[in-house]
């Protein structure tokens, strides 16, 4: 079975991301990729790492180009995909990257994003309790954030087992440049970036903190509020992510270790490394792959988790990839048995 699959936002980073994971993919074949003012170009002069795909030309982004593919990715500006997707067949699979099919409640999305909700798509994060089955033979899929896939794959065993207290979550994320997009911001030129470390969105204002609270609060089974404050690191790719909850009386260190043991023995992708090692971005770089580490902090009587990720790959485009893997039927990892690359 060849599955064609069609991507827009090509000339884009987790477009560009996703195309590096599908070039190696054995059951894809790559139809129509899009762009928006690029649209014309070869994409060899825009993403030069493509050797397989640089000769392909962009073309516009419109729902003719689009349709016609067993999968459609979207890659595109939030608010830009809703309309796009709804145009688009309902047997045609399609994953969305962007924010617009994220957020179950339209309340919170209109708080967070201010347009108008264009609904909720299985979400995923097939790691979370329950998601796989959501997600097979889904014919729609919201990609997570990629703050919020660290954050929820750090406190998600804790809240899943009813050990943590749903009222002070504190999760501080450092991510990498490539996390704001491939377009022209003055913040992001090398000159401002390299050498310096920044915070942004802060005092409750990220449009990734309902994201991280509706995962969170379906686990705890009651509403959990999160503190939630970005920085910018000096490096192109990658996210740290520490994230912090209050231990409920009496858990011990030993129950949070079990919890987080048990909840990813079996992933592929998600790796709790022994006690005392701890995550860093270098070692995910390129990969699908989540290292986690925690530990319990007595003295604040709170446990302690982090995570790190490569934003690009499991942060969008590798779980964009591994979501359409579970839709399909195919096995999960797919085109994605890839390693880290180091140093
Ligand atoms: N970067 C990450 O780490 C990351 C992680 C998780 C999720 N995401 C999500 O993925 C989506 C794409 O992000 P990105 O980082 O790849 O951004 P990006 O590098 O700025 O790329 C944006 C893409 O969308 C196209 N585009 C811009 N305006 C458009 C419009 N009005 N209509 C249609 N297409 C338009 C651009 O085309 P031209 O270049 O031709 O103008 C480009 O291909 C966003 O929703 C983002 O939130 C990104």
């Amino acid at each position: 079975m060849t599955i064609s699959v069609a991507v827009s936002g090509a000339s884009g980073y987790a477009g560009g991301e996703v195309l590096r994971i599908l070039a190696a993919h054995p059951e894809v074949e790559i139809g129509a990729i899009t762009a928006h003012s690029q649209a014309g170009q070869r994409l060899g002069s825009i993403a030069p790492h493509l050797h397989a795909l640089a000769d392909r030309v962009l073309v516009d982004t419109t729902v003719e180009n689009l349709a016609g593919h067993d999968v459609v990715f979207l890659a595109l500006p939030h608010g830009a995909s809703a309309a796009v997707a709804a145009a688009l067949p309902e047997n045609t699979l399609v994953i969305d990257a962007g924010a617009d099919h994220r957020l179950e409640s339209a309340a919170a999305w209109e708080k967070f994003y201010g347009s108008e909700h264009a609904g909720f798509w299985p979400y995923g994060l097939p790691e979370l309790p329950g998601q796989r089955q959501k997600l097979a033979g889904t014919k729609r899929v919201a990609v997570p954030g990629c703050y919020p896939t660290g954050a929820q794959l750090a406190l998600a065993p804790g809240f899943a087992a009813g050990l943590l207290e749903a009222d002070d979550v504190v999760i501080i994320s450092a991510s990498g440049t490539s996390g704001a997009g491939k377009s022209l911001k003055p913040h992001l030129l090398g000159s401002e970036a390299m050498g310096s470390m920044s915070t942004y969105g802060v005092g409750g204002s990220h449009r990734h903190i309902p994201e991280m609270e509706q995962g969170f609060s379906k686990l705890a089974g009651e509403e959990v509020t999160v503190s939630f404050t970005p920085t910018l690191a000096p490096m192109p790719r990658g996210i740290l992510t520490t994230a912090t909850a209050k231990v409920k009386p009496g858990v011990t260190a030993a129950q949070l270790r079990e919890a987080w043991t048990e909840a990813y023995a079996h992933e592929l992708f998600v790796h709790l490394l022994p006690e005392g090692q701890w995550p860093t971005t270098g070692a995910v770089l390129g990969s699908n792959h989540v290292q986690l580490q925690l530990a319990f902090d007595t003295h604040a009587n709170r446990v302690i988790a982090t995570a790190a990720l490569d934003n690009l790959t499991k942060g969008t485009a590798g779980a964009a990839v591994q979501s359409m893997n579970i839709a399909l039927g195919l096995e999960e990892n797919t085109g994605l048995l890839m390693q880290g690359v180091a140093p």
